[in-house]
């Protein structure tokens, strides 16, 4: 009995040999001939590396591809030329990897393709049918098309059931959806997912194993404060071969590249971001050139149960367990952390611990206006301590321009840009955690929440001759510097607008202009001048602002218009909007230019910056030509580094902030020269001098600088506090400097009742 069975086993075992091996003989022969499609019969085994179909051009290969340990998978990837790591834009059997021994992708003569395990198991099929001949062909766009050979018939293609990557041509319907992958090396289905929701609109969400939620666009505006439009049921978007991306509900973008034809793939991450990569040849790493996301801790879920995520800089994001938990998985945070402890009922053995800023977004039984979390723990532990992690990830992959040149020597314009790109990489420029959004206090989400609302409504192209026609040919110039001309407008729709005409704009084809001008559309803040379009026709290059009625900061500091709380909200309110820019990551953009002409006051005195992200427009041609040097600022506000050709840093705004404080305290421009007293010597001196000079030299030095239009009406404390925060920001080192959120910081913390 027994010794019938192992006979059964082993002939079993031996015509399974001979089958594996006439099948992968049969595979051999058609390897030989190995980039021509798969026709009815034929099989691609997992033994021969060389059994791949490959598109016409090259550009993609289908395939096995090892995924782990003997463990592979059907897909298709960019050909690379010489990579060890396949850039892979579709699985067959993601979740089901196959043995590295005798698997097969085979077209049966039914018609059916079917992926056999080693145990002959159907792990993935393509569920068609056919008894006519048919072929399984690569196409030049990465799409694995099971067609007819005669006619043009298509049965089955890999475009429609993406994985986590969509490739430009290959539409994102209502019937797929992209989902990330367990982690960079685990290609396992993950918990993000990129797909249109129930009311029509292109989500990003969080599915995982115990809540649902989507983060992005912001769950907390109306569909249409979110520039989408649920309106249109077809749910259809595409990324073109631009760079172009077109969606049913409104998103539009462009790439940062857009304008050319280049290998693109949009992929959904596993960190929850949605990105789009180019590269400009096969020989070079792939770049991002869109991400849906600015900020580490906005996808949801990122850091696992029972643990939180900040942002720092310098380490990127970080993962910390909340009191008195453990992490799960040291390998893996998505695991989240557990408690170390054993729950009780009893009332009187358990403490509440406060949490500051911190929100577990989809945990809460109902809305609280002033959120403070209290964490439950048993008595009579000491849970202080933490457990963090930094899951190294690429949050800050986007390089957009970081540092300024402002060395005269063409030819070490760009060794020199490198230099201090490597410099920049190492500093610790920032000593202190942002909470990102997530994590906000309600206070601020409400003000990012304005910002967002009031920049997303249209923002547009212009023809020159609408702009002509609004500006009266150019007749009522309003303001002039920061690389141009500004006048005054009124648009077709009634709405008055500040138009600024660049000087020298016509070096940077419009392709370039229009990426730039995208990133600054893009940047929502209340604070922040809102830009409603441009204009980029033959040589003139133009920019829409919204118009702002009660001028500059320099108009109203010289007309007395300003008491004390009005001038403290504003130098709170500038620091946040430049902390804004500096910080968020990925949008790392200096101003260069603060000063009171570039802050304009709207009707409630509210402040808003103008001119950000004109260096950086400028900077561009400035770099490309390598022979220009221009030093940007204005004489007063200018921090030292600018004249000792060191590197530039975001310190350079912060220096010139600390400037503007000064003026706005004492009433007095930084340009005015003053009698410093030094003991015996008199001698002439800047601002800063003087003020220096005053708080050194006696206990009353608030009052001899405070400027006589503010009266005595004023908070002393508060005074003494920005007086000094100003007075660090324009120290000569520019890394003893604070940063813009730390302005902020100390601003907020001391003034919170301003
Ligand atoms: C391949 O990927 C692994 C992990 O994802 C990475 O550590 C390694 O550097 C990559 N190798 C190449 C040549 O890109
Ligand atoms: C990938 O993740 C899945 C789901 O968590 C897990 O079951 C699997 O073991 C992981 N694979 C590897 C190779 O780590
Ligand atoms: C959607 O976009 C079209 C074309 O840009 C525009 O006409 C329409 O007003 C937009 N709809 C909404 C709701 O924003
Ligand atoms: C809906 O969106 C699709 C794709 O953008 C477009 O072709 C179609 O015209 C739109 N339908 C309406 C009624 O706007
Ligand atoms: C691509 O790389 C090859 C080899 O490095 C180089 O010869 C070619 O000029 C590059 N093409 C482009 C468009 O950069
Ligand atoms: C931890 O995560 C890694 C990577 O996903 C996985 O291979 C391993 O099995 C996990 N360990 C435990 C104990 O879950
Ligand atoms: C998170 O903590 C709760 C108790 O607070 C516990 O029930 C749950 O299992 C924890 N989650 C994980 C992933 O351990
Ligand atoms: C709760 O704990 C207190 C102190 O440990 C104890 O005196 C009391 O009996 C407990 N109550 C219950 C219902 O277990
Ligand atoms: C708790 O532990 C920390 C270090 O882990 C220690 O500094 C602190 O004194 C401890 N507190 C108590 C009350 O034991």
């Amino acid at each position: 009995m027994d010794l019938s069975f192992t006979l059964f086993l082993l002939v079993l075992a031996f015509s399974f040999q001979c089958s594996s091996s006439s099948s992968s003989s049969s595979s051999s022969s058609s390897s030989s001939s190995s980039s021509s499609p798969l026709r009815k019969g034929s099989s691609l085994s997992v033994e021969n590396p060389n059994d791949k179909i490959i598109s016409h051009n090259g550009m993609f290969s289908a395939g096995f591809t090892a995924i782990g340990e003997n463990a592979y998978s059907f897909a298709i990837w960019f050909t690379e030329q010489n990579s060890l790591n396949n850039t892979i834009v579709w699985m067959a059997n993601r979740d089901q990897p196959v043995n590295g021994k005798r698997s097969k992708l085979t077209l049966l003569n039914t018609g059916n393709i079917v992926l056999f395990d080693v145990s002959l198991n159907n792990v993935w099929s393509s569920n068609t049918a056919s008894l006519k001949p048919l072929e399984l062909h690569l196409k030049n766009d990465g799409n694995l098309v099971l067609r007819e050979l005669q006619g043009t018939k298509i049965l089955w293609q890999s475009f429609d059931s993406p994985t986590d990557t969509l490739l430009p041509g290959q539409p994102l319907t209502r019937y797929t959806e992209l989902v990330a992958s367990r982690s960079e090396s685990n290609y396992s289905t993950g918990f993000y997912k990129f797909s249109f929701d129930d009311s029509n609109v292109l989500v990003l969400r969080y599915d995982g194993p115990d809540i649902s939620s989507s983060y992005w666009p912001k769950p907390w505006l109306l569909i249409s404060q979110t520039g989408r439009a649920s309106f249109n049921g077809s749910r259809i978007a595409i990324l073109d071969y631009f760079g172009n991306f077109l969606s049913s509900d409104n998103l539009t973008f462009i790439t940062s590249d857009y304008g050319t034809v280049l290998p693109r793939r949009m992929k959904m991450d596993p960190d929850g971001n949605v990105r789009v990569y180019s590269r400009t040849n096969v020989s070079q790493n792939w770049y991002v050139s869109w991400q849906a996301i600015y900020g580490a801790c906005i996808a949801h879920g990122i850091c696992g149960d029972n643990s939180t995520c900040s942002y720092n800089p310098k380490h990127g994001r970080k993962c910390s367990c909340i009191p008195g938990y453990r992490v799960k998985n040291h390998s893996d945070w998505s695991y989240g952390c557990e408690p170390m402890f054993d729950f009780t009922c009893n009332r009187s053995e358990s403490t509440f611990l406060g949490m500051v800023n911190v929100e577990f977004y989809g945990y809460d039984i109902h809305y609280v206006e002033e959120q403070h979390t209290y964490l439950r723990l048993p008595k009579g532990n000491n849970f202080s301590k933490q457990e963090t992690s930094t899951p190294g990830d690429h949050i800050c992959q986007v390089k957009l321009q970081r540092v300024f040149v402002s060395s005269s020597d063409s030819h070490f314009v760009k060794f020199f840009l490198w230099f201090v790109t490597a410099i920049g990489a190492f500093e610790v420029v920032f000593i202190f955690v942002i909470w990102c959004s997530l994590l906000r206090t309600h206070q601020n989400t409400n003000a990012d929440q304005q910002g967002y609302h009031l920049a997303d409504i249209g923002f547009r192209k212009f023809s020159y001759l609408e702009l002509k026609k609004a500006t009266k040919g150019f007749s009522q110039e309003i303001g002039r510097g920061g690389g141009g001309v500004v006048y005054k407008g009124i648009l077709s729709d009634e709405r008055h607008a500040a138009i600024k005409r660049l000087y020298n704009a016509q070096q940077g084809g419009e392709g370039e202009f229009l990426a730039e001008v995208g990133i600054i559309g893009r940047l929502n803040h209340m604070n922040l001048i809102e830009m409603w379009g441009y204009c980029a026709e033959g040589k003139y290059r133009l920019l829409v602002y919204e118009y702002m009625e009660n001028g500059s900061l320099a108009d109203n500091l010289s007309s007395n218009k300003l008491d004390w709380s009005k001038r403290y909200k504003i130098a709170l309110a500038i620091a946040r909007v430049l902390a804004y820019l500096h910080e968020e990551c990925l949008e790392w953009i200096l101003h260069c230019d603060i000063k009171p002409q570039n802050i304009l006051l709207d009707s409630n005195f509210q402040p808003k910056l103008a001119d950000f992200g004109l260096s950086k427009l400028q900077n561009r041609n400035n770099l490309n030509n390598s022979s220009v040097s221009m030093i940007r600022g204005t004489r007063g506000y200018m921090a030292p580094e600018w004249i000792f050709n060191l590197p530039i840093t975001s310190k350079v705004d912060v220096y010139s902030y600390g400037i503007v404080v000064l003026e706005m305290i004492t009433g007095k421009s930084p340009t005015t020269c003053f009698k410093i007293v030094n003991g015996e010597e008199e001698s002439d001196g800047r601002l800063v001098t003087w003020v220096r000079e005053k708080r050194g030299s006696n206990i009353s030095w608030l009052e001899e600088i405070v400027d006589p239009n503010i009266g005595l009406n004023y908070d002393k404390s508060k005074m003494e506090i920005l007086a000094k925060v100003a007075l660090d920001c324009v120290v000569d080192e520019r890394d003893s400097r604070p940063t813009m959120s730390g302005v902020v910081e100390m601003l907020q913390f001391h003034g919170s009742d301003a």
